[in-house]
């Protein structure tokens, strides 16, 4: 296996050679990943057709967003984000092609109600929007409101949006096939004591997506790998055989997490793969994620690690509690650890604070199956995201692609090498494509805020086309 980062030298031949092959199940050639490229492009076809799309693992799910930002927007807008490791409620203006964030607020949400009934959630919801309309004075005012959720929906239209099922670490009930819109409006209704305008509802990687057009109006994908990850992009809307239409173009959440819920990916799980998957909250579903996503990659390691140990590999053979303890392995180790310069005096710390007795050969060790694990993660995001850019290349009849990808998650934004890794990958895969990678400041906060704001422009400029054909009639 190659020295990836350049940072795993000093580890003896022989105990390296043992280490690799316990690594090489994660290590993932080019040849491999042309090859999963290939079943994610059947599988979004899959998705996106009239008869399959219910069989689909990968969802792609129509969003009701059909434009980019074109620079007339206006207004001001309330915006609530969850679904990453917080939830916000933020106040949005947005003029002048810019989208100004007024002020937010952050509210926790405690693990009882991340677990909890839904009506418990929403109520949480209701209770922090209040108190921040409070504190805003903007309790008499009633704004449209853009709500990032996410996670999978059905949507039915922009403000009606049906969840198939909870990612991620929640899991509260009542909620699954329900509208969360229609939830969301009797929590607010309940406290009686402010009311909202329209709603509408944006998956992250569509707020991602919508708050990079500004800046670059060649953003046509929003992509996020944190805690979750998934990519979401625009389609020709005459692929998109449920809903009406053969003009103009949709934004698509792929829901990529999914991807391999089928068995589609069974050549390249791993035994430890199988097993954060049992041990998850929702086992049999979104393979794809728990292979790549912030929730998972730091039990991956630790489930690594205390196999090597186990084999006598590492740590003289020693497995601490800690070690034994899924999440204790934290996702941000993997980037302390990688980091160039401070990378093993990082690792000194860490590994002692799980109760692990360490020399400098397992210190190196311990780098590389870091550097591996963060590898496949990158490798397989660039695998599909390759595809996307592919397929809109295709769609468009181009021999030559040039897009960007607006891009958020703490996984892609923290990791020291993450975003080369997978820049790297993606340029090998689609080599038709010039990609370009636009950091999203704040794009679930403000890009809900340019979601409505669009549709409000759509709705406004459709209303003004209707009464000209009144014109016309008359
Ligand atoms: C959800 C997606 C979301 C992603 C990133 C996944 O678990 O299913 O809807 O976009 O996490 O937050």
């Amino acid at each position: 296996m190659a020295n990836m980062s350049g940072n795993t030298d000093g580890i003896p031949e022989e105990l390296r050679a043992k280490v690799d092959k316990h690594l090489e199940p994660f290590t993932l050639s080019l040849e491999k990943l042309k090859d999963i490229s290939i079943r994610f492009k059947d599988e979004m076809k899959k998705g996106l057709g009239k008869t399959t799309h219910h069989k689909a693992c990968v969802k792609m799910l129509p969003t009701f967003v059909r434009a980019t930002p074109d620079g007339t927007e206006k207004g001001d807008f309330l915006a609530l984000d969850l679904g990453g490791t917080n939830f916000r409620v933020l106040h949005v203006q947005v003029k002048e092609q810019k989208v100004v964030k007024m002020d937010s607020q952050s509210c926790a949400i405690p693990q009882e109600i991340m677990v909890g009934p839904g009506k418990q959630l929403f109520d949480h919801i209701a209770a922090c929007l209040s108190k921040f309309l409070d504190t805003q004075n903007l309790k008499g005012k009633t704004l449209p409101l853009g709500f990032t959720f996410s996670f999978p929906c059905e949507q039915k239209e922009i403000d009606k949006s049906i969840l198939i099922r909870w990612t991620k670490g929640f899991n509260c009930s009542g909620v699954e096939g329900k509208d969360v819109v229609k939830l969301l409006k009797m929590a607010i209704q309940r406290r009686g004591d402010f009311n909202i305008d329209s709603v509408a509802m944006v998956n992250d990687t569509v707020g991602t997506m919508m708050s990079c057009g500004y800046p670059d109006s060649n953003c046509e994908i929003g992509m996020i790998i944190g805690t979750g990850t998934n990519a979401c992009y625009m389609e020709d809307i005459k692929n998109v055989q449920r809903v009406v239409g053969e003009d103009g173009q949709m934004c698509i959440n792929t829901e990529w997490g999914g991807f391999g819920d089928d068995n589609a990916l069974n050549d390249i799980l791993t035994e430890i793969d199988f097993e954060v998957d049992r041990t998850s909250i929702n086992p049999g579903v979104h393979t794809f994620e728990k292979m790549i996503s912030g929730m998972y990659l730091g039990d991956i390691v630790c489930l690594m690690l205390k196999k090597l140990a186990e084999e006598k590999l590492l740590f003289k053979g020693q497995v601490s509690d800690a070690l034994r303890t899924p999440g204790k392995f934290e996702t941000k180790f993997l980037s302390d650890i990688e980091k160039p310069r401070s990378g093993l005096e990082n690792a000194k710390r860490i590994l002692n604070s799980l109760d692990l007795k360490w020399d400098l050969t397992d210190l190196h060790v311990v780098q590389l199956v870091c550097d591996t694990i963060s590898k496949r993660s990158a490798d397989l995001c660039a695998a599909c995201l390759a595809t996307l850019a592919n397929r809109i290349r295709t769609n468009r009849g181009l021999e030559k692609l040039k897009t960007t990808v607006g891009v958020d998650g703490t996984v892609y934004r923290k990791h020291p090498n993450f975003s080369t890794k997978l820049e790297e990958r993606v340029k090998e895969l689609a080599p038709q494509c010039e990609i370009s990678f636009l950091i999203s400041e704040d794009g679930s906060g403000k890009g809900a805020a340019m979601v409505t704001a669009v549709a409000q422009r759509l709705a406004r400029q459709s209303r003004l086309l209707d009464s000209d054909d009144d014109g016309d009639n008359s």
